[in-house]
């Protein structure tokens, strides 16, 4: 199925069937970029094959790192120095490449630019750079040093102690790797957890790390090479999940998906609204996984807020969309962050789910939605924001057969390129 351009959606639920997802996005870039820094080869399973992973493989590629397909595998061979990038690193769509990457180069000696498409030129990196500059760094960056691209004079690090005024995992790791290759620990307090895949990866390719409750302390040292086995991504199953939760007659169940406590919060809130869920198989290999079944109940509105949206801050488009088919209120809160995702999707995916007859308010931090609505077909532009195209693609399925337009879609093949594709098994096929 070609992922470029406008498409129409027009399928009908329920979803039947058992499904696997592409490997954990957050994990993928991880799996890369640690073993880039480490003393050894690393060998990678199940890593996500997508648009913004090959951002981040072509940046450690600039690196000096050597990334070859062996198999089931993707094999990682560090250089013996990382080495100053010869050309604009583009990190396309992706901010995890962009902000994570802006932690290594911090130590890298030379100048290096890291930049990325037209919805990353608009993310924020104030939040990197700031702490990056009270390490030694030097970074600059457009609009006041607002936004990408970001210009790097790396080397010279020392340790420092940060407070993050929002969680957020992606300066966490920044500065977690700046703080490898830094004089000093380095220390990063986070005002709520943020997905610990970080830890949980340096730690098992042999970095001491100190966890204090929201803290974690780093001393400088080089990873060891290990091997890496990636779960499913429970951000890209949050999608079959949801619309299985709300579709009468629907049973999906998700193999071997990632289950880090850290990123479960969208099966929690399944279940206080009501859908019937359980896990079978779980196994933990540094990454808990397990395979997933949902199947619909008598849908409650909910309150979301607190320490619980860190745990589900990328599946709250899709919420909103499964809000609207609940019984009475759902109350999203401090969210702000998802007005500086790849869109902003508050605003987004407000405006699209009131097109489609959603009975919504917005918040600056959130929204307040109430339900159950049938909703109506819509046409929707996806401002390069794949969550958004995914979202509205299963707000669809309750539109009961009228068609949901979606402008562009090519968004989709950065983190979810077989969406569609699995989306028409699971409904059994398009109608
Ligand atoms: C990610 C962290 C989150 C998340 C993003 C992936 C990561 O962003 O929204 O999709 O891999 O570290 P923030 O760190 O900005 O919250």
């Amino acid at each position: 199925m070609k992922l470029e351009g406008p498409m129409v959606c027009r399928r009908r639920g329920p979803l039947k069937g058992p499904v696997d997802v592409p490997g954990d996005k957050s994990v993928s870039h991880r799996a890369l970029i640690f073993p880039a820094l480490a003393e050894g080869p690393s060998r990678v399973r199940g890593i996500l094959d997508a648009g913004d992973v090959h951002s981040t493989r072509r940046a450690v590629e600039a690196l000096g790192a050597v990334v070859r397909n062996e198999g089931p595998y993707v094999v990682v061979e560090p250089p013996e120095r990382l080495r100053e990038p010869e050309d604009v690193v583009d990190c396309g769509n992706s901010g995890t490449s962009l902000r994570l990457l802006a932690g290594v180069l911090s130590a890298v000696p030379g100048l290096s630019v890291l930049t990325g498409d037209a919805s990353l030129r608009r993310r924020p990196v104030r939040r990197v750079i700031d702490p990056l500059r009270h390490m030694g760094a030097v970074l600059h960056a457009r609009d006041g040093d607002r936004l990408p691209p970001l210009v790097i004079r790396g080397g010279g690090l020392h340790g420092a102690r940060h407070a993050l005024p929002v969680a957020s995992a992606q300066v966490k790791s920044a500065l977690l790797l700046a703080g490898l290759f830094a004089d000093g620990e380095t220390t990063v307090a986070e005002p709520a957890l943020s997905r610990d895949h970080t830890e949980r990866l340096l730690g098992a390719m042999g970095v001491p790390l100190r966890i204090d409750g929201l803290s974690v302390t780093v001393a400088p040292g080089r990873p060891r090479g290990c091997d890496i086995e990636v779960p499913g991504d429970i951000s890209s199953a949050a999608f079959f999940l949801c619309a299985a939760a709300a579709l009468e007659g629907s049973e999906v169940t998700v193999r071997n998906c990632g289950l880090n406590p850290s990123r479960t919060g969208v099966l929690d809130v399944l279940e206080a609204m009501g859908a019937e869920l359980w896990v079978a198989n779980r196994r933990d290999d540094g990454e808990p996984r397990g395979d997933v079944t949902v199947r619909p109940g008598m849908l409650q509105g909910t309150v979301i807020e607190g320490a619980l949206v860190p745990r589900l801050i990328d599946e709250l488009p899709v919420l909103m969309v499964l809000a609207t088919q609940a019984e009475g209120t759902t109350v999203i809160r401090d969210a702000r962050e998802l007005r500086v995702k790849e869109s902003d999707r508050l605003a987004v995916m407000g405006e699209a789910l009131q097109a489609a007859g959603a009975r919504l308010r917005l918040f600056d931090d959130g929204c307040e939605i109430q339900g159950p609505t049938r909703l109506r077909g819509v046409e929707v532009r996806t401002r390069l924001d794949h969550r958004i195209a995914m979202s509205m693609a299963v707000a669809q399925l309750f539109a009961r057969g009228e068609a949901v337009g979606l402008d562009d879609v090519a968004c989709v093949g950065t983190s979810f390129p077989r969406f569609f594709e699995l989306l028409d098994r699971l409904c059994g096929g398009t109608t």
